[in-house]
């Protein structure tokens, strides 16, 4: 466990084995993603990446809010030469190429960046009281970190036109029905099935869990046919780790198999 009360926006945790929590916690501002509460959270993801010991991660927010948005006092004094430097840029795309398993459990309000940022983990777990929105229109902007183009991949153009144009929410029922979550569970159950499923993934071999993750992404920007080879090569690859090798000797000899990672 790395050193986490340096942090004052998030808590982290390693509530099982090989599997880390990242707690969005800015109740008073509903979580809403200032700049140092979203670099707090791609420093936590970093460290995860470097951990061996880390298989999957699982991150939430409160309970009655996932997380807001863009912090929108902040918002108001940005501008375009600060907004031009990237540096926000660069911080989400600490959580997109985030190489582990990383898993959303929704309960509450996911707006703006806070559905942006859900939406950037690779599984969706909502509370029964998860609302999912994007409604950036409302203040005169518009989704800045992905959101036009993840919800149109997931839930199709007509639902993602009518929350990204009348910055509508769509309740946790909904949100099942277009795929955007994977289940809907009583909210208070929420974050502990994110926890079941991050360490049933985290008994996986990791470079086959990582390399399929990536595999799968690749979907969203390749040909059907470079994803294709892509995922022959990765595949390959798998071929010649040691984890391979017991997983398929623990098959055959009726073992439990154990996996290094190597
Ligand atoms: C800063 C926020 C905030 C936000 C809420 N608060 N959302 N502060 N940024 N995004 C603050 C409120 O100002 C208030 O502070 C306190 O949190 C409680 O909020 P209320 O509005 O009183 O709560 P409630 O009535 O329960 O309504 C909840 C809510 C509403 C529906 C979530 O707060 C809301 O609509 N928030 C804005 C959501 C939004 O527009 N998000 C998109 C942001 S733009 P005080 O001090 O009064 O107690 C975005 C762009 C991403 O995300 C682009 C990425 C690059």
């Amino acid at each position: 466990m790395p050193d986490t009360t340096a942090y004052t926006d998030i808590l982290v945790a390693d509530p099982a084995p090989h599997v880390r929590q990242i707690t969005m916690n800015r109740p008073k501002q509903l979580n809403a993603l200032s700049a140092n509460h979203l670099n707090e959270i791609v420093a936590a993801l970093e460290l995860a990446a470097e951990d061996d010991e880390v298989r999957a991660v699982v991150l939430t927010g409160g309970e009655k809010v996932f997380a807001a948005g863009a912090d929108l006092t902040e918002m108001a004094k940005r501008d375009i030469a600060t907004t031009l430097k990237g540096t926000r840029d660069r911080a989400w795309e600490g959580v997109r190429k985030f190489p582990k398993p990383l898993i959303a459990a929704v309960n509450g309000y996911a707006l703006g960046g806070g559905c942006e940022i859900a939406m950037h983990c690779d599984i969706i777990i909502a509370g029964d009281t998860a609302k999912f929105g994007q409604p950036e229109v409302n203040v005169g902007i518009m989704p800045g970190a992905g959101g036009t183009q993840r919800l149109a991949r997931t839930v199709g153009k007509s639902l993602a036109m009518k929350m990204v144009l009348a910055g509508e929410m769509i309740d946790a029922e909904s949100a099942l029905r277009a795929g955007l979550a994977v289940e809907v569970v009583p909210h208070e159950m929420a974050v502990e099935r994110a926890l079941r499923l991050a360490a049933t993934i985290a008994q996986k071999p990791p470079i086959a869990v990582r390399l399929a993750k990536e595999a799968v992404l690749k979907s969203y920007d390749m040909t059907l046919e470079n994803g294709l080879d892509f995922e022959r090569r990765a595949f390959t690859i798998l071929l010649a780790t040691a984890d391979m090798k017991e997983g398929v000797a623990a098959f055959l000899e009726k073992r439990k198999p154990t996996f290094q990672g190597r």
